[in-house]
């Protein structure tokens, strides 16, 4: 079974996608990890993310899986928490922009699901990985509350304007780059999580799930 679950920047795709990955028994497949690993070996070899043909290349010969707990592996070794710190954040969306990095990486995306499903989550994985989903979800919320649950995930929760602020920015990008960009699909559907903890959206999607909605 795959299950794609799309939405913005700190709309909970995350939480909610590993929760339900482990309730189903099925692969996490971070798309974004992904990204994030490229980027940090394009900024280790000294690569400008601007440079297209060099991130490609890179992005081509990076060999990338998941341990059991989704987390992401470089050629074998654990990415975390590197992938997840402030130059690879400040670089990574010119790196994902790039559509012949996008080429490289989303036959591996594809290839780690079709091994025994996945529950993958990212910006266009109900519109160009996985248009063909089991089951396809658009997760959206406020600005306001993404930047709340942001600040409270870093221990800032006095900075949520900050973040809420920073996550705007980022959907702009998102929304308006040129190779698959954030959209919901037709057949996506539309869960607005305000007001809902992660644990209340997982099993509004396991219900639509094993209910066969
Ligand atoms: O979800 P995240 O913050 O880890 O994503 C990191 C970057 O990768 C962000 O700029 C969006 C981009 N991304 C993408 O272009 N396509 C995906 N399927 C997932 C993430």
């Amino acid at each position: 079974m795959i299950i794609a679950i799309d939405g913005p920047a700190a709309s909970g795709k995350s939480t909610v996608a590993r929760a339900l990955a482990q309730h189903l028994n099925l692969t996490f497949l971070d798309t974004g990890a992904m990204y994030r690993a490229v980027t940090l070996r394009v900024l280790a070899e000294g690569v400008a993310p601007e440079d297209e043909e060099a991130c490609e290349r890179i992005a081509g010969l990076i060999d990338l899986s998941f341990d059991g707990q989704g987390r992401v592996l470089v050629d074998g070794e654990p990415g975390e928490p590197q992938i997840r710190g402030a130059a690879v954040t400040a670089a990574v969306s010119v790196v994902a922009a790039h559509a012949g990095v996008r080429a490289a990486i989303v036959p591996k995306q594809q290839a780690i699901a079709a091994a025994g499903g996945a529950v993958a989550e990212g910006r266009d994985t109900t519109t160009v990985v996985f248009p063909e989903a089991d089951h396809k979800f658009f997760l959206v919320a406020s600005p306001l509350e993404r930047g709340r649950r942001r600040a409270q995930e870093r221990g800032e929760p006095q900075r949520a304007g900050e973040y809420a602020a920073e996550i705007e920015r980022r959907d702009e990008q998102d929304r308006t780059r040129e190779h698959s960009p954030l959209l919901k699909a037709a057949d996506a559907r539309l869960v607005d999580t305000d007001g809902c903890t992660a644990e209340q959206v997982c099993e509004r999607l396991l219900a639509y799930v094993l209910g066969g909605a």
